[in-house]
């Protein structure tokens, strides 16, 4: 199931990443300096979006790590033409291989959904997070509550979890974020276009640790 996920990956998202996931990615990651974790990279979607110094073969001037526990994922990830001399790790974000305060920012796009454990996974991301350090999140959740939307996200979950890489419908990742000990600097609630009803509700923003 894994394989197929990171098969069918790309081309699942790609009119999403058209009518406004591309937007998003540029928006949320312009502001990134200095040395940056991103979790769960999968098939490099975020590549692209990057500001120039951090892709190295274009003599970039920061540092860039990225990571994913899945092999089918980092294989896909390491044949992108912007991977270049980047560091790639096998990773699974509940226990992150690097010391503390390492990084200036982390990044999490569409995988605080997928994590087993977003406790645990937030709380390694503070760790490895400098102080003054971000968190840059881009995340589908859950639905408002009362909703039928919010209904529909419960009833077909466990499916979807199955077929989707251990996605999760009804995280409420933002309050999770904040639960964590980080302070939501940015917070933009948006519906993803041109995505199934099931996974429009995102949230989108800076989460600082102070
Ligand atoms: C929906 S994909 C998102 C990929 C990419 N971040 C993006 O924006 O398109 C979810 C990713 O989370 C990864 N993932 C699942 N469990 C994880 C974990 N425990 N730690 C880190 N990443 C994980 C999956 O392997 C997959 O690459």
């Amino acid at each position: 199931m894994s394989w197929l996920f990171a098969t069918v990956y790309d081309p699942f998202m790609r009119r999403t990443e058209e009518a406004c996931l591309s937007q998003w990615r540029d928006e949320l990651l312009a502001p990134l300096e200095g040395s940056v974790l991103e979790i769960g990279a999968g098939t490099g979607a975020n590549l692209g979006h990057y500001p120039r110094r951090f892709v190295r073969s274009a003599n970039g001037t920061e540092r860039l790590v990225l990571t994913d526990p899945d092999l089918y994922m980092l294989e896909r990830l390491r044949k992108r033409p912007e991977a270049g001399a980047l560091e790639i790790a096998r990773a699974s974000s509940d226990a992150l291989p690097f010391p503390d305060e390492s990084f200036d920012a982390v990044v999490s796009t569409l995988v605080l959904c997928s994590v087993p454990d977003v406790e645990r996974t937030l709380a390694e991301v503070r760790r490895v997070l400098k102080q003054g350090g971000a968190l840059f999140f881009l995340e589908h959740v859950a639905a408002d509550e009362h909703s039928p939307r919010r209904r529909w996200q419960r009833r077909i979950e466990p499916l979807w979890s199955k077929l989707a890489g251990g996605c999760h419908l009804t995280r409420e990742t933002d309050r999770s974020i904040v639960r964590a000990g980080f302070t939501i600097e940015t917070l933009t609630k948006e519906s993803m276009r041109k995505s199934l009803p099931i996974v429009r509700p995102t949230v989108r923003g800076i989460a600082r640790k102070i």
